[in-house]
């Protein structure tokens, strides 16, 4: 499908893309390869709902929140239909909340996009934002309670719930997942997009087995605590929820609403950030949580520090040479460490949303020409390219699914904004 041609302008192309993915209520990432509501896509979408429909944009966090389980988890698919050319579908997930869903959850974007939201819709959107608060309180303390590690920083218990799958940061914890008695399965995303750009199965082995020992206990925590082999604390996971913790603050003060423990929480999500810093390596790294060792990773992630509200001259370096090396940057693996791989997934594509997260965070704390400058090439990249899921950081070409959903929200937001 053809997303930009002479007569339509990128925003035009972009809207459509949005209104065409639009299940009603929610929004899916693509059609075919993803074909149901994703947690941090919607918090995405609703930012690009805001420049043209501010009432569809409260909506979808709203229908996002309507599948947050009992103990304030919000899952990271909500399977509104069935659909048989996704798997893993419900019936292997087998989650416990509400709506059915997974069993794990995706960094916790929503309340940083909800305040964003509310910045366009100060009014209007008060009572929206009110009702949502709580909520989104909630899920903040399910991750208070369930994910953090010794020193504060927030862990994945699958690399679907870090969001990155198929990231370098997890290959030393997956290493140590026995899958031989997986069972036999089908895999569909190759199906929908070339398996290069795609997870291996070595991997996808994996992330099954995984979500069957979640399933087996039911989803319970504290005995997956106990279970789980894989728990490695991640720069995704500490980032978002810190600079969510932050955002639940000011709303919280704004609308005079009280939440109690939230700016102690705020000073531990910090330190456990800050201890994400691996000194040798000269980045934020992830950390396996049952071992301590480091990743030695240098991924997109480690440039979310900005968002989430923390200072690094040394980051500053990177995204420098970053900015004036790599074509189009921000690559979710560094493409001068030893696995980096420019087509597959997150081992090597630049994501636009993830450049826009980190554009947020430049801009915040005062490193505007930074900022631009990602603004401005990733503005090129989705032009020339189109609204692809990811790209390769190399050549620019189009990866994954496309007319995306995020992509097209990151257009009309941040990128192609004049
Ligand atoms: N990203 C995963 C997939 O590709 C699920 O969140 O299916």
């Amino acid at each position: 499908m053809t997303e930009m041609n002479y007569y339509t302008t990128p925003s035009e192309s972009a809207r459509n893309i949005l209104i065409a993915n639009d299940r009603g209520g929610y929004t899916i990432p693509t059609s075919g390869l993803y074909p149901y509501q994703w947690n941090w896509d919607s918090a995405v979408a609703a930012l690009g709902f805001a420049e043209f429909d501010i009432d569809r944009a409260w909506i979808e966090l709203e229908t996002l929140f309507s599948g947050q389980w009992d103990d304030g988890m919000v899952p990271h698919i909500l399977f509104h239909k069935p659909d048989p050319g996704y798997f893993p579908g419900p019936d292997v997930w087998g989650g416990t909340g509400p709506i059915a869903s997974s069993g794990v959850t995706q960094p916790p974007l929503a309340a940083t996009m909800a305040r964003r939201v509310w910045d366009k819709d100060r009014a209007a959107g008060e009572a929206r934002l009110r009702t949502l608060f709580p909520a989104m309180l909630a899920w903040h303390r399910w991750f208070m309670a369930w994910r953090l590690d010794e020193h504060g920083a927030v862990c994945t218990t699958h690399p679907w719930e870090a969001g990155r799958d198929n990231a370098p940061d997890w290959d030393g914890a997956m290493a140590g997942i026995d899958a031989s008695d997986v069972g036999e399965y089908q895999r569909r995303d190759t199906s929908h997009v070339n398996s290069a750009d795609r997870p291996t199965k070595y991997d996808y082995d994996r992330y099954i087995k995984l979500v069957q020992i979640g399933r087996e206990v039911g989803w319970d925590q504290q005995k997956l605590l106990d279970l789980n082999p894989f728990r490695v604390a991640d720069p995704t996971m500490s980032f978002t929820t810190l600079r969510a913790a932050r955002d639940l603050l000011v709303i919280s003060e704004e609308l005079g609403i009280e939440a109690e423990g939230l700016s102690a929480d705020v000073a531990l999500l910090e330190d456990g950030a800050l201890s994400l810093w691996n000194e040798s390596l000269g980045a934020f790294d992830a950390r396996d949580a049952h071992t301590g060792e480091w990743a030695e990773s240098v991924s997109n992630a480690s440039y979310l520090c900005w968002y989430a509200g923390i200072q690094s001259p040394q980051m500053l370096d990177r995204v420098k040479i970053v900015l004036t090396t790599v074509p189009h940057p921000i690559p979710s693996y560094d493409p001068n460490m030893p696995k980096f791989d420019e087509r597959r997934y997150w081992r090597g594509p630049t994501w636009a949303f993830m450049n826009m997260l980190a554009g947020f965070g430049l801009e915040e704390m005062g490193h505007g020409v930074e900022a631009e400058a990602l603004r401005l090439k990733t503005a090129r990249l989705i032009a020339g390219h189109g609204f692809a899921e990811y790209y390769d950081p190399i050549t620019g070409s189009p990866a994954g699914g496309n007319s995306f959903t995020w992509t097209a929200a990151v257009w009309l937001h941040w990128a192609g904004r004049n």
